[in-house]
């Protein structure tokens, strides 16, 4: 196929449920003329909880779906898979592939001034590591200093964006990394955009705050760019032109994901993503 015809096909962009939609946000806002297709694994969520070789297998699965669909490229855009899956992916498929922790991390490498670097996100993905290798890649003498927050997923899920509760729990979370000197701190999970403010608050003015939905649809462009892929399609919002596949649960999907992005998610497909 001729790299013209590529240019008007479709991004594949896929996350364990909801919250890859924080990274759909950014890719709409900084990539207006390229069409999503997004897969929210709304049956198998959490990903955050589970083993690799689960994450690997269900992303597989995922992967395999949206090259059904005609992809030009593919963005992992949960914290969890990109931890666990992206190495896998990007060795099995012939498709530019990219995650969210790279980008996060070579951000958050470049603007720290006292090395000391936060990062949050769910068990698997601050258990791996894998902030911290990408971070030492580029700044060697960096500190990392990781803090799970797993009940910030749920927190956000039940709307409590600005909540007392959630002030409390980030209180309790992100204590040890105030006393840790931290000058900045990934949001490393793809709920965690959605209560930006209140980390915000809680760690205060001088730590500055890193998301990598930002820095990945960043990424994203030049990736594009870099493979002669980018589109030049004029968007036609309010037809089909972005599409959403989830594996459970559409109406509930639609309803969270149209507070996420102002655009709106008109309609939603389940699909029997084990059947991949
Ligand atoms: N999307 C996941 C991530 O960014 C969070 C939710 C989950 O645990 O599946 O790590």
């Amino acid at each position: 196929m001729e790299n013209d015809e590529k240019k008007g096909m479709p991004i594949g962009v896929f996350d364990s449920g909801i919250g890859g939609m924080t990274v759909v946000r950014e890719i709409m806002r900084q990539l207006p003329h390229e069409r999503i297709i997004y897969f929210g694994d709304t049956a198998r969520v959490p990903y955050g909880s589970k083993s690799r070789e689960t994450v690997t297998r269900y992303s597989r699965q995922i992967v395999r779906f949206l090259q059904t669909m005609c992809v030009k490229a593919i963005v992992v855009a949960c914290n969890t898979a990109s931890a666990y899956a992206l190495d896998e992916l990007e060795g099995e498929i012939d498709l530019p592939v990219i995650g969210v922790v790279k980008p996060g991390a070579k951000v958050a490498a470049q603007v720290t001034q006292n090395g000391r670097i936060g990062v949050i996100g769910t068990q698997a993905t601050v258990g791996s590591g894998i902030y911290t290798t990408y971070i030492q890649k580029i700044n060697p003498r960096a500190k990392v200093i990781g803090k799970a927050c797993p009940l910030f997923v749920p927190l956000v899920e039940e709307g409590l964006w600005q909540d007392p509760v959630t002030d409390e729990i980030a209180m309790r979370y992100l204590g040890g990394l105030i006393d840790s000197e931290i000058d900045t701190l990934i949001l490393g999970c793809t709920h965690y955009p959605l209560i930006r403010s209140t980390v915000g608050k809680v760690m205060g003015e001088h730590v500055t705050l890193v998301n990598p939905a930002y820095e990945t649809a960043r990424e994203l462009k030049e990736l594009l760019h870099k493979h002669g892929l980018s589109s030049d399609r004029q968007p036609q919002l309010g037809t089909n032109w972005h599409q959403f596949f989830v594996s459970d649960g559409a109406e509930q999907f639609i309803h969270f994901a149209n507070s996420i992005i102002k655009y709106g998610v008109l309609s939603a497909k389940v699909i029997p993503i084990e059947d991949y």
